[in-house]
């Protein structure tokens, strides 16, 4: 029905716009500035037992799992306790270690992904505590989680492949570090305030990304010609690297692969000439002078080289064919920002080749059976 999309010509690129409404929504009256923390509605999670806990398992599938790796580093640089992320395939079907002392968090657009519903089954079998970020009140995931739900507030997504979910997934995932580290005393009000600030300014720095949507045409018409495009990102950016080559691949049938950029050597510049787009995800993050490096040995090998790279950054965009800018977010939340041009990306890239953008070929928006 063309009325539901607004005037978008697919579901996707409404949802791709969507973006900073949603990511509004979704920390709408849970981050106070007054008080430098934050209210987890639908999540119990007393102080002790935040203080006590020796490990958080990430469980989920997909573009939910690229979300936990994200998820990851901003908990564990936050509040200071180990993360693990499982696929939750992977854990449903090993011996896992789990016990009274980890809190397992299942993440789920849909709320109904059987192999993360499984992994939570299991997780609390074995003691552990089950939270959930959801999108779908009501999912079954959500009812199986003991510890409760914090509720993305992305709406309904249509476009299989999932845009606003994952970064209102990574709002949630903030809030969540934020206030785990509040309650573990690694994070004070004032520095939880700063953070909470920057998470506010989300939205509108999402909005200049969506407005560079037409820089991003030279670098789909090549990669829509291409066989092959290689993803690179470090640290921060090597979720976005692995998300980026799975909207590509799911949407335009284009084999995509996303690598940790320091892992380049071992493989993936094998690959590397004159046919090879290199999308590099060159943000100013702790180790991107190594970033750079990588984009000097495609460039030496023949490779095109496209990248998101910060604001005012001349240096990288130099290296680069084509540079996108993102502004200077703190690197635990540039993935919610650097995402955008790669969703565009993989959009434009399918919309060249005629695909079925919002219902690729034997896919599904939600897995319901192993
Ligand atoms: C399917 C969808 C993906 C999604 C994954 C996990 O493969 O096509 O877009 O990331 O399932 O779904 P969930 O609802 O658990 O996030």
């Amino acid at each position: 029905v063309a009325a539901e999309k607004d005037g978008h010509k697919h579901f996707m690129h409404k949802e791709i716009f969507e973006q900073p409404r949603a990511v509004a929504d979704t920390i709408r009256g849970r981050a106070s500035l007054e008080q430098g923390d934050v209210a987890l509605d639908g999540m119990e999670l007393p102080a002790d037992y935040a203080r006590s806990l020796e490990r958080i398992v990430i469980v989920a599938c997909g573009t939910s799992w690229h979300a936990g790796l994200s998820g990851r580093q901003m908990i564990e640089s936050l509040a200071r306790v180990p993360v693990e992320v499982e696929l939750a395939s992977e854990f449903r079907n090993r011996d896992p270690l789990v016990d009274e002392r980890v809190l397992c968090l299942a993440i789920s657009q849909s709320g109904e992904t059987a192999d993360t519903l499984a992994a939570v089954k299991i997780a609390r079998a074995r003691g552990a505590r089950a939270y959930a970020i959801c999108n779908v009140v009501g999912s079954a995931i959500s009812r199986e989680c003991d510890g409760g739900t914090l509720f993305t507030r992305a709406g309904p997504e249509i476009g299989v492949a999932s845009t606003k979910a994952f970064t209102t997934q990574l709002a949630a995932l903030f809030l969540m570090a934020v206030r785990l580290g509040r309650l573990r005393g690694t994070l004070s009000p004032e520095r939880a305030r700063e953070l909470l600030e920057d998470l506010r300014r989300v939205p509108s720095w999402m909005e200049q990304m969506i407005r560079q949507e037409a820089q991003l045409m030279p670098i789909a018409k090549r990669c829509a010609a291409a066989r092959d495009v290689l993803f690179l990102g470090r640290g921060s950016e090597y979720p976005v690297a692995l998300e980026g080559a799975l909207k590509l691949k799911e949407i335009s049938y284009i084999h995509a692969e996303g690598y940790a950029a320091g892992e380049m050597k071992h493989g993936p510049i094998a690959l590397i000439d004159e046919e090879l787009p290199v999308v590099v995800l060159a943000t100013r993050e702790p180790a991107y002078e190594k970033t750079l490096g990588n984009m000097e040995e495609v460039r030496a090998r023949g490779g095109q080289v496209f990248a998101v790279v910060t604001e005012g950054d001349t240096h990288a965009a130099s290296l680069a064919e084509v540079a996108i800018t993102v502004p200077p977010a703190p690197p635990v939340l540039v993935p919610l920002l650097s995402i955008i041009p790669l969703q565009f990306l993989a959009y434009h890239v399918a919309d060249l080749k005629g695909t079925d953008v919002d219902q690729p070929r034997n896919l599904a928006k939600s897995v319901t059976v192993e």
